[in-house]
């Protein structure tokens, strides 16, 4: 059973977050009962030599209102998969994937537009029996579909964060050649424009998100982003699934990156002391606390910048990897230069973040909403302490540690309910509490390191689905 699973972002070719990383590691745990293939866009900064990525096929001509696109589809493997590609100027010859921080490019509805056609032009000549879309930039391709019979491929659409929703002035219509009887509320159309994600949750014959409890809170004003409404409508076909990461990528005993792989709480102090060196931080026996993501609101990053200044008082070391929204970098450049034991790193560094998970003692997590997040799993994986509020993944991964249990199999941490800074900072005062105590703080990170987030259950999840829409039979 072929399926293609395509997304506008698939590490390790371009990254800009977490996307990323599920569409590089969910692929490969469904490769074991599918044959998955991956398709993305070939933006021109990717290494083709590298990569060994070639053209397959003629480039032929996609028909997008009234102009004629240019389409080239290339191919290559890694690690034992096959990964496509669509080539087109328009889409691809660009500095950033969506634009520059301060917003998208104008015309992002043309390119990704052109990324769902040229997955449909595929879809008319190759037998995929599902495709497995992700996010705005793909889902109009289950609208597409709509108009093509022919076709039998079933699609599953899964949101990561429907704060993006790919929206776009009417007139848009014309220039991606679709239909003005779609512009209507129960589709296309949201407060007069028009809104991709919209036509993926209409049209896909299943609807994820990537954790159950933002699956329920989706369905709320306050995290529906104004398509609440829309998403109850469609909740019989709405599930959702937490993320796993790639225990391989992610393996503090075989991690290549760090300066000492390690298997227990006691291989972690080298990691530690050579990384506070490097960066001169003074007094490293403190406990180490890290930020690592991206700037921005959805963050928690006001949270964090407000409570750094009492942070720093206490007896601990913070240090913040990342990159995002200028007001927020600057802020944080102030604070660093400002207090000895606050250390920003700023831009996206791969592997610098490897070492900060090997060395830090605490990650701290403040998220005003979160679809799932990763970063706090790896960081329980590599035995650093999530500090996270309840909120969408984080709830269902992060547990408190007041409730531990070391028969469970749950990963634990410190956990805030309220989006202040007074939260974080009594959130972080117990932290240091637990930390001081050592035996409570030992077991509980012992046991996080031992935790299974892989792909191995989600991923038997998603087979489910897939077989499930298998029996539901065909559509139309
Ligand atoms: C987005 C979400 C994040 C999620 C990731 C992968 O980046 O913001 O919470 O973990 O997608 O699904």
């Amino acid at each position: 059973t072929r399926v293609l699973f395509a997304a506008s972002e698939v590490y390790p070719f371009a990254k800009s977050g977490g996307l990323a990383d599920v569409a590089y590691s969910l692929p490969r745990a469904l490769n074991e009962t599918y044959d998955v293939d991956v398709i993305m866009p070939l933006y021109q900064f990717i290494d083709r030599e590298v990569f060994c990525i070639e053209a397959v096929g003629e480039t032929f001509d996609i028909m997008m209102g009234e102009r004629a696109y240019p389409i080239t589809l290339y191919i290559c493997k890694y690690k034992n998969m096959t990964y496509r590609f669509v080539y087109t100027p328009m889409l691809c010859d660009r500095a950033f994937l969506y634009g520059p921080s301060q917003g998208g490019y104008a015309d992002n509805d043309i390119r990704f537009a052109l990324f769902n056609y040229a997955i449909l032009e595929i879809l008319k000549r190759e037998p995929y029996v599902f495709v497995h879309l992700n996010d705005w930039q793909t889902a109009l391709l289950p609208l597409l579909l709509e108009n093509e019979p022919e076709i039998k491929t079933k699609s599953l659409f899964t949101i990561h964060n429907l704060a993006y929703q790919g929206i776009f002035e009417k007139k848009a219509l014309a220039r991606l050649g679709i239909d003005e009887k779609y512009f209507h509320m129960d589709c296309l159309e949201f407060y007069g424009q028009v809104n991709f994600m919209k036509a993926g949750i209409a049209y896909a014959d299943r609807v994820t998100t990537v954790s159950p409890t933002y699956a329920k809170e989706i369905l709320t004003p306050e995290f529906g982003c104004g398509l609440e409404g829309f998403l109850q409508y469609h909740s019989a076909k709405l599930i959702g699934i937490v993320n796993g990461i790639d225990t391989e990528q992610f393996s503090p005993s075989s991690d290549k990156i760090l300066v000492s792989p390690y298997k227990d709480l006691r291989g972690k102090e080298a990691n530690k002391s050579a990384f506070l060196k490097e960066i001169k931080m003074k007094e490293p026996q403190r406990p180490l606390m890290i930020f690592i993501g991206r700037f921005t609101w959805q963050k928690g990053l006001e949270i964090l910048i407000d409570a750094l200044p009492e942070m720093a008082l206490m007896e601990c070391n913070i240090v913040v990897l990342g990159d995002g929204e200028a007001k927020y970098h600057d802020a944080l450049e102030v604070l660093a230069k400002k207090h000895d034991n606050i250390y920003l790193e700023s831009g996206y560094n791969e592997a610098l973040s490897h070492r900060m998970y090997a060395a830090s003692d605490f990650f701290l997590m403040p998220s005003l909403f979160e679809p799932c997040g990763l970063a706090q799993m790896i960081a329980m994986h590599y035995g650093s302490m999530p500090i996270v509020r309840s909120v969408g993944g984080l709830a269902d991964t992060v547990h408190d540690h007041a409730v531990f249990d070391r028969k469970s199999q749950k990963g634990y941490g410190i956990v805030f309910e309220k989006a202040d800074h007074h939260a974080l900072l009594s959130a972080v005062t117990n932290a240091l509490e637990l930390y001081g105590t050592k035996t409570q703080y030992n077991l509980i990170v012992k046991h996080n390191m031992l935790c299974d987030f892989s792909w191995r259950e989600s991923g038997e999840m998603y087979i489910k689905e897939y077989k499930k829409l298998k029996e539901e039979g065909y559509r139309g």
